[in-house]
């Protein structure tokens, strides 16, 4: 247990990261405010901490100022992770409004009580960089304005130049945290959630695998604990003021082998095919661009942070597949 327990703001607490964080923050003895619009989030996401006394869930909009100007002003540490992602099916409007003055809003809100400001920001802002591994102070490279999915990296790094803008302007510590692919329990069942959950999904449905393009481009995936570990050596550590960490694993894979690997582990029968979709196919009418490989260096975060993902590819996804299966035949039944 912590010995010296602080008061946390964390935003979109009800979605993936905030809720495994959330879980994490109360083990450790700290006091939690949460907030969430529950646009993308869930209360039953929390609702085993929903009566914990440590912890208070607001339903608030970020977007809506009234309400964070009503909150408390003893926090010690924000941790901001209430966003919008890649906007696959339209609403580029929602990430870009969301993500730019959300987080502004955020900033402001921080730097009126004069507290420490961690925000999630995302691997996605490398971009078309071909410098790999990825390391922090590397090259961001966007692609072509006309491609939506640009929009998310954009806001992203837009947040991190107005955080550290902020830093430098009302000297208060921010600290940034770029995530690569997290995975594990409540994460969203749908593309938002990554494609390891739809995977899972089509193998517990027995529905063919879609894989876009060729299937041969390469990620990294981060079990939730070890996310969580980053996110709160980040919050917690003096040392994490003022830099950028790559918060990922280093295990290189294509998303061919992704699926095949879930396929493999999975403990059901399944007719489930693998399906190459082109890429021309997935968003008819607009454009797309792929990331072909994505790796962080990681050494940055095990320096200074003092992590290291703890669980590797196939544990990780084994006790994911649980957990997914386990939500299926509750909504079965
Ligand atoms: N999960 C990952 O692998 C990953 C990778 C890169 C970056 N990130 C970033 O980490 C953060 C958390 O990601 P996640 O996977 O938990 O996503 P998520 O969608 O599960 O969680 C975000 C939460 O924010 C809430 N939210 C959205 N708009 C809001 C608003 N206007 N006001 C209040 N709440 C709002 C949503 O309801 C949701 O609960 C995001 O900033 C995301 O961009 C995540």
């Amino acid at each position: 247990m912590n010995t010296n327990p602080k008061k946390i703001l964390v935003t979109g607490v009800a979605g993936f990261l905030g809720s495994n964080l959330l879980s994490k923050l109360l083990l450790e003895g700290h006091n939690v405010v949460g907030i969430d619009n529950l646009s993308m989030g869930s209360l039953k996401n929390i609702e085993i901490h929903l009566s914990h006394e440590n912890f208070v869930f607001l339903e608030n909009d970020i977007l809506d100022k009234s309400a964070i100007d009503a909150l408390d002003t003893d926090f010690d540490v924000i941790i901001h992770l209430a966003a919008y992602k890649i906007p696959r099916y339209g609403k580029a409007v929602d990430t870009l409004r969301i993500n730019s003055k959300g987080c502004e809003n955020m900033l402001e809100f921080a730097r009126s009580i004069s507290c420490k400001f961690v925000l999630a920001s995302t691997s996605d802002v490398y971009g078309m960089s071909n410098d790999l591994p990825f390391v922090e102070d590397g090259n961001c490279v966007m692609g072509d304005s006309k491609v939506p999915r640009w929009a998310y990296a954009v806001s992203k790094l837009y947040d991190e130049h107005l955080a550290l803008a902020y830093m430098e302007a009302y000297n208060f510590p921010v600290v940034m945290l770029r995530f690569f692919g997290s995975y594990g329990p409540n994460q969203h069942l749908s593309w938002w959630g990554g494609p390891q959950s739809v995977f899972i999904d089509c193998i517990l449905n027995n529905k063919d695998i879609p894989i876009h393009g060729d299937g041969l481009q390469t990620r990294t995936f981060t079990f939730v604990d070890d996310t969580v570990a980053g996110i709160y050596a980040a919050a917690i550590k003096p040392e994490a003021n003022g830099e950028v960490f790559n918060i990922g694993a280093d295990q290189e894979i294509t998303i061919l082998e992704l699926a095949n690997t879930i396929k493999r582990i999975a403990d059901v029968p399944t007719d489930s095919k693998i399906t190459l979709i082109p890429y021309d196919q997935i968003s008819v009418g607009r454009k797309y661009q792929d990331v072909m490989r994505r790796v962080p260096d990681t050494t940055k975060a095990q320096r200074i942070l003092g992590v290291k993902e703890k669980t590797s590819l196939e544990d990780g996804l084994r006790q994911t597949f649980e957990w997914q299966k386990n939500i299926s035949l509750e909504k079965s039944n």
